[in-house]
C-alpha cells in the first residue's frame, strides 16, 4: 500500500497515532472525539491508515508485539507500545518498505520525550520483521481481532456466521451517497461524477450510489450546493421503509405528522424529508434529539443541503412567534429526552422513527475502536433505554400510526429482544413484515450486516398500533 504524501508540516505521524491510541486506550476516548477536538492527529491520509488500521488489529498486534518483549512495558509506557503496534501494523498489513517503518517508528521515541526506548523499539521490530520473514503467509484469525466476550456473543447469535461477520468488521466500508432529489436529479448527479471520474455503481434505490474509491467529501460535485448526502446504505434504508408504511398504513388523506424521536445529526431525517417532497406527499416533519451541540449540527447539514430548519416554541410560553405547526417545508426541532412525556410537540404522529442511541456495533468497520471500548456492561446498559423510549413513544402514534424502530447494532439484545418485550407489554401493537432487497428476517424485524459488503450492521423493525387504540398524549 502506498504511503500519502504527509500534507502538514507535523513531523512524524506515528506519534500522533501513539498519542491518539493512548487516548482511546487509556481514557476511554472514541474515534468521534478525536476527530471532534484532536483532528491533528487524522490530518493525513498517512495517519489515517495508521490509527485505523492499528484500531482494526489492536487485539492481535498487541498479541504478537508483547510475545517479542522480554519483559512488559510499565503502563506509563503506554505511548511506546503504540508507537511498536503501528509499527508491527505496518509490517505485517501493508506494504510499506520495512526499513522506513523501523527507523519511522524509532525516531518517534525522541518525539515522546523517551529516547531510551529507541533500541527497545527498533530490536523488538526487527524481530517481529525475522519471524514474518521466516513465516509463510498467515491468515488472520477474525476472532482474535474482537475480544472475546465479543466473539463469544456473536458466535452465540449468528453460529458458524459469526466468522464472516467479524471478518466483515475488519474490511473497509464502501462510501456511498446519496443524491438529493430537491436539488438534482440522479441522471444529472451521475452525468457530473462521470465527468469527474468518479467511479461508481447503483442501486439498489435511484438516489443511492457507491463510489468505487472513497473521496473527501468536500471534492465530490455540488458537495457545498447540497447535491448529495454520504450515508451508508443501511442508513437508507430507514427512508424506504417509512416511505413504505406511509404509503400502505395511511392514517388519513390530510397532512402527514411525522416524528424523528433520535434524529441527530439529521441522515435519516433529511432523507426522508427529500422522499416526501419528492413524491409530493403533504407532510410536517418533527425531529427530537437530547444533545442541542447533535441539533446545531443537523441543523447546519440541513442547511447545506437546502432544508430549512426552525426551533419549536411552546405556544403557551412567553415573547413567542410561534407558528402552531410549523411550515411544512421547515423541519421543527426541540431539544428533549424522547423517552419522557409530554413531549415538546403538542400532536399525535402518523408515524415515529426512532433511530435509538445503541453500541453501534454494526459500524465497527468506521468506528474500529467500538470493539476496544465497548464492555458487556455498557452493552447491557442499552436495552433498559432502547425500551423506555419505545414506550413513551409509542402512546405518541396516532391510531393506525406506524413507527419504525432501528438501531445500528448486530447484538439481538438492543433488536429482538427490545421489541419482543415491547411487544409483551403493548397488545395493541403488531409487527409489519418488511421487504427489502438488503438484510434477512429475524424474529420481529430485518437485520443487515457488514457481511454483505454493502452496508454497515442494522436492525429495523416496523410496528403498527391498532386502528381502535385510543391514543393518550
Ligand atoms: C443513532 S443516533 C441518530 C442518528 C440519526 N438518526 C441519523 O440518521 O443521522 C441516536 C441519537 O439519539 C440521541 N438520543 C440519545 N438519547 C436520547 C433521548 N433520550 N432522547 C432523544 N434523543 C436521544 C443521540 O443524541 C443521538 O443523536
Amino acid at each position: 500500500m502506498a504511503e500519502a504524501t504527509p500534507t502538514t508540516q507535523r513531523p512524524n505521524a506515528r506519534v500522533d497515532v501513539s498519542r491518539a491510541l493512548t487516548q482511546i486506550m487509556r481514557h476511554g476516548r472514541t474515534l468521534e472525539w478525536i476527530r471532534g477536538n484532536r483532528s491533528q492527529w487524522l490530518a493525513t491520509a498517512l495517519h489515517q491508515e495508521l490509527l485505523f488500521g492499528t484500531l482494526r488489529h489492536y487485539l492481535s498486534l498487541q498479541a504478537l508485539v508483547g510475545s517479542h518483549l522480554k519483559k512488559p512495558l510499565k503502563p506509563r509506557d503506554l505511548d511506546i507500545m503504540h508507537v511498536m503496534l503501528v509499527g508491527a501494523y505496518q509490517l505485517n498489513h501493508t506494504q510499506i518498505a520495512e526499513h522506513a517503518a523501523i527507523n519511522e517508528c524509532v525516531t518517534a521515541s525522541k518525539a515522546l520525550g523517551k529516547a531510551w526506548a529507541k533500541g527497545l523499539i527498533n530490536a523488538v521490530l526487527r524481530s517481529i520483521q525475522r519471524q514474518l520473514l521466516s513465516e509463510s503467509a498467515q491468515v488472520s484469525d477474525p476472532r482474535g481481532e474482537h475480544p472475546d466476550w465479543m466473539a463469544d456473543l456473536l458466535t452465540n447469535q449468528y453460529g458458524d456466521a459469526a466468522t464472516q461477520l467479524m471478518a466483515a468488521n475488519n474490511q473497509r466500508a464502501p462510501m456511498t451517497l446519496r443524491i438529493n432529489p430537491c436539488v438534482i436529479s440522479t441522471a444529472d448527479y451521475k452525468a457530473q461524477l462521470k465527468a469527474a471520474a468518479i467511479n461508481f455503481t447503483e442501486g439498489p434505490w435511484p438516489e443511492a450510489l457507491t463510489l468505487e474509491q472513497p473521496q473527501p467529501a468536500a471534492d465530490l460535485p455540488g458537495w457545498y450546493g447540497g447535491a448529495c448526502a454520504v450515508q451508508d446504505l443501511g442508513a437508507q434504508c430507514a427512508s424506504q421503509i417509512m416511505m413504505q408504511l406511509l404509503t400502505d398504513h395511511a392514517t388519513g388523506d390530510g397532512t402527514l405528522r411525522l416524528l424523528d424521536a433520535c434524529a441527530a445529526p439529521g441522515g435519516k431525517l433529511f432523507h426522508l424529508k427529500e422522499m416526501l417532497t419528492v413524491a409530493g406527499i403533504a407532510h410536517r416533519l418533527y425531529a427530537l434529539d437530547n444533545k442541542a451541540n447533535r441539533l446545531e449540527d443537523l441543523a447546519r447539514i440541513g442547511r447545506r443541503l437546502g432544508h430549512r430548519t426552525e426551533e419549536y416554541h411552546d405556544q403557551h410560553s412567553e415573547n413567542t412567534n410561534h407558528q402552531d405547526d410549523g411550515q411544512e417545508d421547515s423541519v421543527t426541532l426541540s431539544c428533549a429526552d424522547a423517552g419522557e412525556s409530554p413531549l415538546p410537540f403538542n400532536e399525535a404522529f402518523d408515524a415515529i422513527l426512532i433511530d435509538a442511541p445503541c453500541t453501534g456495533s454494526g459500524t465497527i468497520r468506521r468506528n474500529p475502536d467500538i470493539r476496544l471500548l465497548l464492555s458487556p456492561q455498557a452493552l447491557l446498559q442499552q436495552p433498559p433505554q432502547q425500551q423506555r423510549l419505545l414506550q413513551n413513544l409509542w402512546q405518541h402514534v396516532k391510531p393506525g400510526g406506524t413507527l419504525v424502530y432501528s438501531t445500528c447494532s448486530v447484538f439481538a439484545e438492543e433488536n429482538d429482544q427490545v421489541i419482543q418485550s415491547f411487544l409483551v407489554k403493548n397488545k395493541d401493537a403488531h409487527v409489519v413484515p418488511l421487504h427489502l432487497s438488503l438484510g434477512h428476517p429475524t424474529r420481529h424485524g430485518l437485520q443487515l450486516l457488514p457481511t454483505n459488503t454493502l452496508t454497515d450492521g442494522f436492525f429495523y423493525c416496523a410496528l403498527s398500533k391498532a386502528p381502535s387504540t385510543v391514543s393518550v398524549s
